[in-house]
């Protein structure tokens, strides 16, 4: 059972305070948890709790850590450490709003993490194994952002994420292995135009482009330039992360000062998925726009993956939404727009037993916690998104992958389009 909870402030991969927990048993076994940051936030994330005020320019996160301290431990000490529901729920139950904004997502995120680590400990089993008992067996496609825009990098590129998918892999350490010759080959292509090799917040590169649809073109040049077929071994997705972009019902790109109506937008994006191997689209359309996801599920879902992230943000009852009106076929799952494992977990199933895809994911934001590589096995989401395959801060998730993929042995299953 719990003997004590606890929370310090450390920093995440933008220098940004974010919050640790740790939680020690009666046995003496100890175990951590950090939880990551977003930029492009969705409006209807769950609190993350912040401090104000003049320091770490008001994003100090010491009141989430003494919720921890306080509130949190007197509320878990002596309690079962394998009853993570009942944990869960005793934190939410404490915290008592619709958002977790009295005690912090940040806050019981972290704490909900910890005590499941502290579980698998206990129970002297890997984590994925603890989370997922003898069904998790699939790795995930890994979706890796090479190219970064909108909020996460200073460039010119209003689309905030151009990522590559290694489907023609047989393995999870094969696709470690596409995705990193491509990433370092689309180097060469944009040092080779003179274009520049800085990256953004997710590690991927961040030139400034003519448009946008330069992008998939250097991608494509790096796919083929590695020496793998474009749309049949390596494919592309993006993340238009488009609720940044609305405004009085029209759709304006900040960085290319352009206007798109809705229908217009949904063009643009067709357009991609006909010239380009675009396989997959995140939150094309805004976080309010449930009309627009179904109006372009209903036009190109039979082809494309179409994503909810700000639109659903982890929230069992925005997906349920979602499934009901048809606004798209896949989730983005992040813990912490939500604030709890068993709620993530409840969200995974739902999208699953709906026959929606799933994707985990990490925040722009991050720490060297890789909870997300074990949760997207235990769960078999069948895909990941956790940045480029540069910076430890993303790093450290697929090289976790790459070991889970190890202990799983024979058992290990990678979704390869080979294999389909
Ligand atoms: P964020 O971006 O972590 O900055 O919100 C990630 C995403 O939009 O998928
Ligand atoms: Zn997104």
């Amino acid at each position: 059972s719990i003997k004590k909870v606890s929370g310090r402030q450390i920093f995440d991969s933008r220098g940004t305070p974010t919050v640790e927990a740790t939680v020690e048993l009666q046995n003496g076994l100890t175990a951590c948890a950090s939880v990551p940051s977003g930029a492009s936030t969705g409006q209807y994330e769950a609190c993350e709790l912040r401090d104000g005020g003049k320091e770490y320019q008001g994003k100090g996160v010491e009141k989430a850590v003494s919720n921890i301290n306080g509130k949190i431990n007197s509320a878990l000490q002596g309690k079962c450490i394998f009853g993570q529901q009942e944990l869960d729920q005793t934190m939410i139950a404490l915290d008592g709003t619709d958002n977790k904004s009295r005690l912090g997502a940040n806050a019981i995120l972290a704490v909900s993490l910890a005590c499941a680590k502290a579980g698998a400990k206990a129970s002297n089993m890997e984590f994925y194994r603890y989370l997922g008992g003898m069904d998790g067996v699939t790795l995930p496609v890994p979706m890796m952002n090479i190219l970064n825009g909108g909020a996460h990098a200073s460039n010119n590129v209003d689309i905030q994420e151009f990522m590559i998918r290694p489907v023609g892999a047989q393995s999870f350490r094969e696709a470690m292995k596409i995705g990193t010759e491509v990433y370092h080959q689309l180097k060469k292509v944009l040092h080779s135009k003179g274009l520049s090799t800085t990256v953004g917040d997710e590690g991927g590169f961040a030139p400034d482009l003519e448009d946008d649809e330069q992008a998939l073109q250097l991608l494509v040049e790096a796919i083929e330039g590695a020496g793998y077929q474009p749309g049949k071994e390596v494919n592309i997705a993006i993340d238009a992360a488009a609720s940044e972009w609305f405004q009085n019902g029209k759709y304006f790109f900040p960085k290319k000062k352009k206007e798109l109506t809705r229908e217009e937008l949904i063009s643009y994006f067709e357009r991609f998925c006909e010239k380009y191997p675009v396989v997959s689209i995140e939150d094309p359309l805004g976080e309010e726009d449930f009309p627009g996801f179904t109006e372009i599920t209903r036009q190109i879902g039979n082809k494309v993956q179409i994503v909810g992230d700000d639109l659903f943000v982890t929230n069992p009852k925005r997906l349920q939404k979602g499934i009901e009106q048809q606004s798209a076929n896949a989730i983005l799952i992040k813990p912490n727009q939500i604030g709890s494992l068993s709620e993530t977990m409840l969200s995974i199933r739902l999208a699953q037993q709906n026959g929606y895809q799933t994707i985990i994911s990490h925040r722009s934001g991050e720490t060297e916690d890789t909870s997300i590589a074990d949760i997207s096995v235990a769960l078999n989401a069948g895909q990941i998104k956790t940045g480029a395959p540069a910076r430890t801060d993303r790093v450290c998730k697929y090289n976790r992958l790459l070991k889970i993929e190890q202990l799983l042995g024979d058992a290990a299953v990678y979704p390869s389009s080979r294999s389909r």
